[in-house]
């Protein structure tokens, strides 16, 4: 099958610093990619600059064969990416259930006139919306949550539900930045059956993430980046062993007389 997201080149620099330099890597559909790299190597730029938040100095970035660098974020999301943040992103004053309509909104097809006059249009889409966004709940384990304020879930849990918002928007990419970040053990393995269950449903999942328990045991490949370069590329098996990876998670600290 075609790649699903080819990234050439692709670099942003801030002042003098390029956050992230000549970045080119692949993506096959349907499976689980993991994007690793010390603090400030540069994941999260790369995040913003395939969702439309940062412009690139240079590069290019095809998704399901369109170039998707420089369009605004709301026309990426309805290409088909979908991506949670570092900081949770939710309405805590807002439903559980209500935050999953925020991403089903992206779907319908009623403008502010139908929805606020009630038209039959817009009270179908409204039910539709109800049941479809209870399937997306059930699918993180937060359907008994339906109604309860999202800002009163538990952290891990707020994480999920950004998530389901995610998967609301009916992405066949999701970018997630650093999901396990905050959780506990538990909560940590079951975010992996979820993930797990994302890529079974046919998205493909970009997984930026610090938890290398998580990364390596859920994911097909792994991409690492350090100082905005692509540094290994592999199978979480090459990724562990390669020098490269194993000097800059060490850090430059460490001299060769040290080094077992
Ligand atoms: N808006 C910005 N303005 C200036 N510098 C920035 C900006 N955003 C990111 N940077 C810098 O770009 C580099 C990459 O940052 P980025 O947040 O992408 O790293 P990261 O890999 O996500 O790190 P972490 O694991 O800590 O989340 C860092 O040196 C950071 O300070
Ligand atoms: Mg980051």
């Amino acid at each position: 099958m075609e790649d699903i997201l080819v990234v050439e080149g692709l670099t942003k620099t801030f002042g003098g610093l390029a956050a992230v330099k000549e970045v080119s890597f692949r993506v096959r559909p349907n499976i689980i990619k993991a994007i690793i790299g010390p603090n400030g190597a540069g994941k999260t730029t790369l995040y913003d600059l395939l969702t439309g938040l940062y412009r690139p100095d240079g590069g290019s970035a095809v998704f399901m064969g369109r170039e998707i660098l420089g369009l605004p974020p709301h026309r990426v999301t309805a290409l088909g990416i979908a991506r949670t943040f570092q900081t949770v992103r939710i309405f805590p004053g807002m439903t559980v259930r209500e935050n999953v309509m925020v991403g089903l909104h992206h779907r319908t097809r009623t403008g502010m006139f139908a929805s606020a006059f009630r038209l039959p249009r817009a009270r179908r889409e409204e039910s539709w919306m109800w049941e479809e966004s209870l399937a997306y709940l059930d699918m993180v384990g937060l359907e008994m949550q339906a109604d309860n304020l999202a800002g009163s879930l538990p952290f891990g849990q707020q994480r999920l539900l950004e998530v389901a918002r995610a998967l609301a928007t009916s992405p066949r990419l999701v970018l997630l930045d650093e999901p396990a970040a905050g959780l506990n053990d538990y909560e940590t393995r079951e975010l992996g059956e979820v993930i797990r269950r994302i890529r079974d449903g046919g998205v493909t999942v970009l997984l930026v993430e610090h938890d290398m328990g998580l990364v390596m045991s859920i994911s097909e490949e792994v991409l690492v980046l350090d100082h905005g370069e692509v540094i290994a590329e592999g199978t979480p098996e090459e990724v562990r062993n390669d020098p490269r990876v194993i000097e800059a998670y060490l850090g430059a600290e460490i001299n060769e007389g040290q080094r077992a």
